[in-house]
């Protein structure tokens, strides 16, 4: 039998929010240098810019994120682990949604007398991610909880980043997120049967404000030569390229039960997400990784298995001191695979770009 919940709001007074439980695995909120921000050179691709511009000022998916009548039932069929890992889920895309939101934000208020083109460009995907993090939150409420988006907002740690930093990783975070939805949207799109909620719906024309950010981010990285010209910026490229694959890999492998109610396997979701971002990133950065190396993957699954075994320390009932030794040759030999990883020679992006592929 169905019954209807009352719908749930984004009140964020309401009692029942949930308290983010933090730890390295949780996106963070950041801060950067607005004045080197303001001072940013566009003008090698005004072009692009201006074509992004038109695009984000159309607004194509202004009525997109509406709830249908197909919200208005009870989700109490969804139990055990499975529900506490889309919890999770939603938990932890409703707070990486909405640190967009606040830095995005913040840069169009800090640059709008400055460099008004950025700062409207700014203000614009501000306005998508507030849209993406409220739904969510409204998910979550369905499930029970709700975060409390203006106590964090006052209260969580800010860490802060270069503009340089800020512009290769907000690049691979929309992008990974472009691949994250549209690959669970087709996925569902071939087996409805296992569309539990009707959120996933709504991924098809979410993912494509993912691409456009994106697409913004890497003309604002082509926009400044020191970013893709220089022997530094194939370092950092990788050295993003891999903290965003690992936080990937470990975060899908601690919730394989979300996934299994969506019937994928998460080692083959984490696989398909990372090799295309990648060879997606082969556009913007001057290096990538070499995901199809035979130790690519197999590293990366290692790291996994000793963060999963990390959390099972963490959860035994032994004293912090003795939790904390246990985990420390663990945490070694993760920092060991990935330093291994980095190490292996990379793909010279530039040398791509322009060939048919
Ligand atoms: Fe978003
Ligand atoms: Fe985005």
């Amino acid at each position: 039998m169905v019954t209807s919940v009352p719908k749930p709001t984004l009140d964020v007074s309401e009692s029942k929010t949930k308290a983010l439980k933090e730890n390295i695995l949780t996106p963070r909120f950041y801060t950067t240098d607005f004045e080197t921000a303001a001072k940013l050179d566009l003008s090698a691709q005004d072009s692009e810019f201006q074509a992004m511009l038109a695009e984000m000022r159309a607004d194509y998916n202004r009525h997109h994120f509406v709830r249908d009548e197909t919200f208005d039932r009870s989700w109490e069929n969804l139990t055990g682990e499975a529900r506490q890992a889309f919890i999770d889920y939603l938990e932890r895309s409703c707070v990486s949604e909405f640190s967009g939101f606040l830095l995005f934000k913040e840069l169009s208020r800090k640059l709008k007398d400055r460099n008004p083109v950025l700062s409207e460009m700014f203000h614009l995907m501000a306005r998508d991610e507030a849209r993406h993090a409220g739904f969510l939150n409204k998910a979550m409420g369905d499930f029970g909880s709700t975060m409390d988006l203006a106590y964090l907002t006052k209260n969580r740690v800010y860490t802060f980043f270069p503009i340089e930093w800020v512009i290769y990783t907000v690049y691979l975070s929309e992008k990974i997120g472009y691949w994250r939805y549209i690959i669970i949207y087709r996925h569902l799109e071939k087996h409805p049967e296992n569309q539990f909620y009707p959120l996933f719906r709504y991924f098809e024309s979410w993912c494509q404000d993912e691409n456009r950010h994106g697409d913004i981010f890497k003309a604002l990285l082509r926009s400044q030569p020191k970013l893709w010209q220089t022997w530094q910026s194939r370092l950092w490229s990788r050295f993003f390229l891999l903290t965003v694959f690992a936080t990937h890999t470990l975060t899908v492998h601690e919730r394989t039960g979300f996934y299994n109610v969506l019937g994928i396997d998460a080692t083959e979701f984490d696989r398909e997400v990372i090799r295309k971002t990648n060879e997606t990133a082969a556009r913007a950065f001057p290096s990538v990784l070499d995901t199809e190396h035979p130790q690519f993957f197999d590293r990366l699954h290692r790291c996994s298995d000793l963060n999963l075994q990390m959390s099972e320390i963490d959860r035994s009932s032994q004293p912090k001191w003795v939790k904390k030794l246990r985990k420390l040759p663990l945490q070694l030999s993760i920092i060991g695979h990935l330093v291994r990883i980095y190490l292996t020679k990379g793909i010279d992006a530039e040398a791509l770009k322009g060939t048919v592929r």
